[in-house]
């Protein structure tokens, strides 16, 4: 799906693939040169499919060594030659080694507002907490786990009637609002690194901050 921009992006996924879909309507002006998965039944994979992207399966099945899983995937991602890879529920664990060689092009989104609730089941943990604010965070991968450079946050206030489930969904419906919005700006040069650790998103407006707010 080119939009008259050069900008390449691959996408990984491992599932449902709603974030995928989010970035894939928000007309942005990238280039998704390939949709991989490390599962051939991810439902992400039709859906990119029936819109005409190239999909491929990296299965992680076929590996037991982490570092060979990734080598290989590594490989079939660079076929591609993209200038971002971008994390949309891909679910593994990614080895020092092949986060480094995407070093500042790898981004991530997770459900929780970094540094709280790294990990899994993050709705859950955080009502047991009592937060009062929950939310996701897209940051680009480093080799410290969910530890990387915070580029955005989408913030949800927690009501005293959620459950894990209504939770998760309105952090679900922030993540697809946070996610084009950060691609957005990556496409127009609006991501600046100012060291190696921290990175600051530029508003498109003055009055336009980091912080997307929820419901
Ligand atoms: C999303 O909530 C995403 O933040 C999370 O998995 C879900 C994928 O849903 N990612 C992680 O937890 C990464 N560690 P999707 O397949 O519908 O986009």
């Amino acid at each position: 799906m080119t939009m008259g921009s050069s900008r390449r992006v691959v996408i990984l996924v491992s599932g449902r693939g709603s974030n995928m879909e989010a970035l894939l309507a928000a007309r942005l002006p990238i280039e998704v040169v390939a949709v991989i998965s490390n599962r051939a039944a991810a439902a992400a994979l039709p859906l990119a499919a029936a819109q005409g992207i190239v999909t491929r399966v990296v299965p992680s099945a076929d590996f037991t060594d982490r570092i060979d899983y990734d080598e290989a995937l590594r490989q079939v991602i660079d076929e591609y030659a993209p200038d971002l890879v971008v994390l949309a529920g891909f679910m593994r664990l990614l080895t020092p080694g092949f986060v480094n060689h995407y070093r500042q092009r790898l981004l991530n989104i997770r459900p929780s507002l970094l540094p709280a609730f790294t990990g899994l089941h993050t709705h859950r943990r955080a009502l047991e907490e009592g937060v009062c604010v929950h939310g996701c965070t897209v940051h680009f991968v480093t080799d410290e786990l969910d530890g990387g450079p915070i580029v955005a946050q989408g913030v949800v206030p927690v009501s005293s009637a959620d459950d894990e489930e209504s939770l998760g969904q309105r952090v679900l419906a922030v993540e697809h609002q946070l996610y084009p919005k950060v691609l957005q700006a990556w496409a127009e040069d609006r991501l600046h690194w100012v060291s190696p650790e921290r990175v600051i998103l530029r508003a498109e407006q003055e009055n336009f901050p980091r912080v997307l707010w929820g419901k």
